[in-house]
């Protein structure tokens, strides 16, 4: 039987600094499987690393067929995953009535649909603790967004409410048989992400923003030791676990008056 780790975004930014955080730190894994559409990014992965348990795989998570055909490749061989990363996601800034469709549509089926059908496909071959040995492990990819609707950015903060409230109860539900479920939640991260989610148009924070960046790879180096130590949510760094704080104590109304006043830039 082969012990596996199945990472998704893994062609960029956190997803990328996972997969290397993996190959330095983790040797009981015999293969980890990388998702993503950029498969030169991929192979890129592969040779930039050296490791040879890497298992590029191009899928589009948007597409049922590319789903199915990973549920397909599971049950081809004898496999058991010890780690799903579910860390493919994106945003597009702007208010809803000027969002395009197929941005709207996108966000909400990678980050959420995708991320439910792909750990729903996986579950049937996760580790348990019924193996005699801890069982294995769920990290997903939320964000500080999750803690409050954003005006600006609503679709995609909705959209990590889910994961995080989706982590929170699947963990529950996953507990008795020692699967552990992690909901990460970090707030900026140096990544492709803010390109993409501006059109091109800013690719490094400003703003209150900017003081707060958070580097990939410590992320995720900080998430594998939180999943390992059993936690069920990692608010990375502490500006977050402000806001989170702020968001649990304080009327949504009133925060959201001053997320609109520090959060115009
Ligand atoms: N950066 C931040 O400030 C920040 C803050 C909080 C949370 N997050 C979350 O962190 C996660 C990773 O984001 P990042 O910052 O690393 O951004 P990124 O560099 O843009 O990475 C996004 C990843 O998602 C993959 N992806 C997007 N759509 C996909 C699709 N349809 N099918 C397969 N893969 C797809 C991309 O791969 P391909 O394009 O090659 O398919 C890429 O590997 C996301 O869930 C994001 O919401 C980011």
């Amino acid at each position: 039987m082969k012990e596996i780790a199945v990472i998704t975004g893994a062609s960029s930014g956190i997803g990328e600094a996972f997969v290397k955080e993996i190959c330095a730190s983790d040797e009981t894994l015999d293969e980890i499987w990388i998702i993503a559409r950029r498969s030169d990014k991929l192979d890129a992965l592969v040779a930039l690393t050296g490791d040879r348990r890497l298992r590029p795989v191009k899928a589009d998570l948007t597409d049922p067929e590319d789903l199915e055909s990973l549920g397909t490749r599971l049950s081809s061989g004898d496999y058991r995953v010890a780690l799903l990363i579910n860390c493919a996601g994106l945003g597009k800034r702007g208010n809803v009535e000027n969002n395009e469709l197929e941005d709207i549509a996108a966000t909400i089926n990678v980050n959420c649909q995708s991320l439910t059908l792909l750990t729903k496909i996986v579950l049937p071959f996760m580790k348990t603790s019924e193996e005699k040995k801890k069982g294995g492990r769920i990290i997903n990819i939320a964000s500080s967004a999750a803690f409050l609707p954003q005006p600006g950015f609503a679709v995609y903060s909705a959209s990590k409410s889910y994961v995080l409230n989706f982590s929170r109860a699947l963990g529950a539900e996953l507990a008795p048989k020692g699967i552990v479920v992690t909901a990460v939640c970090p707030g900026p991260v140096a990544t492709e992400f803010l390109g993409k989610a501006t059109n091109g148009r800013e690719t490094e924070f400003s703003g209150i923003r900017k003081n707060v960046v958070a580097d990939a790879g410590k992320l995720a180096e900080a998430s594998l030791k939180a999943s390992y130590r059993g936690r069920k949510i990692l608010v990375y760094k502490f500006s977050q676990k402000l806001f989170h704080f702020a968001s649990k104590a304080l009327p949504t109304s009133l925060i959201l008056h001053f997320e609109q006043k520090l959060l115009k830039n």
